[in-house]
């Protein structure tokens, strides 16, 4: 999987609306149904945070919520901390680098966009989503957006065509092309219910899809 480090992490927020079709539009949807659910002082925990992209877009719906953003690349770290010292946000994000089971404060809701396609289904996506669950309330909302499991033969060329036209140089459409055989872990949709479910998710309700891409919502039991 790619390891988010030094070059890898300074040419992310670059790079990342050219390979992932509809990006933006990803992180708004998600933010507009935090807006209508979240009340006051929500807490919301951020899983691969990255460079800080959500929590930058959350911080303005509500000026009372506070975050902690987690992640396990330092390098995408920094770079969301310089984000959130140059919004003056800084007294509301509490930077976590390291496994999301240490953290102690219990989240009203909690994001993991584009994350868990680069963790294998070898026990660790279990317990990726199992140690979210842990830092979730009861009813919290979990929002998680990851490459599925192609569903026709043809939606990875597809895929490739989209990000070209939004400016992903060949080279780099080959290298993608490369990496969904070798750095992705995508689920199929069962396997991706039977997950949730296992770690104490209810049944998940699709809120976003742009070919492979796809995003759900899940509520804690
Ligand atoms: C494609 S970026 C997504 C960043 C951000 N969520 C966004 O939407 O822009 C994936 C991030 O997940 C992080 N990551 C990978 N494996 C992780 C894990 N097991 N736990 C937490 N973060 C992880 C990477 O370091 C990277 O910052």
């Amino acid at each position: 999987m790619p390891i988010f480090n030094a070059q890898e992490a300074s040419e992310y927020d670059s790079q990342i609306t050219r390979l992932v079709p509809g990006y933006e539009l990803l992180h708004s949807t998600t933010a507009a149904q935090l807006a209508v659910t979240l009340k006051d002082n929500a807490h919301i925990l951020v899983v691969g945070a990255g460079t800080g992209k959500e929590i930058a877009e959350l911080a303005t719906i509500n000026s009372t919520w506070q975050f902690t953003a987690q992640d396990t690349s330092s390098d995408m770290l920094d770079i969301a901390k310089q984000r959130f010292i140059d919004l003056s946000i800084t007294d509301r994000v509490t930077i976590h680098h390291g496994s999301p089971c240490e953290i102690k404060q219990q989240a009203d809701a909690a994001l993991c966009l584009l994350v868990m396609h680069f963790v294998a289904d070898n026990g660790d996506k279990k317990d990726l989503l199992s140690a979210i669950a842990t830092q979730l309330k009861s009813q919290g909302k979990l929002f998680i957006a990851d490459l599925m499991r192609p569903e026709t033969s043809y939606e990875q060329d597809a895929q490739l065509v989209l990000c070209q036209k939004f400016g992903l140089s060949e080279a780099a459409a080959d290298r993608m092309k490369h990496n969904f055989e070798h750095e992705f872990y995508p689920l199929d949709r069962i396997r991706f219910a039977d997950l949730l479910d296992e770690c104490g998710f209810n049944a998940a309700k699709l809120y976003f899809k742009t070919l492979g891409f796809s995003g759900y919502v899940s509520q804690k039991r």
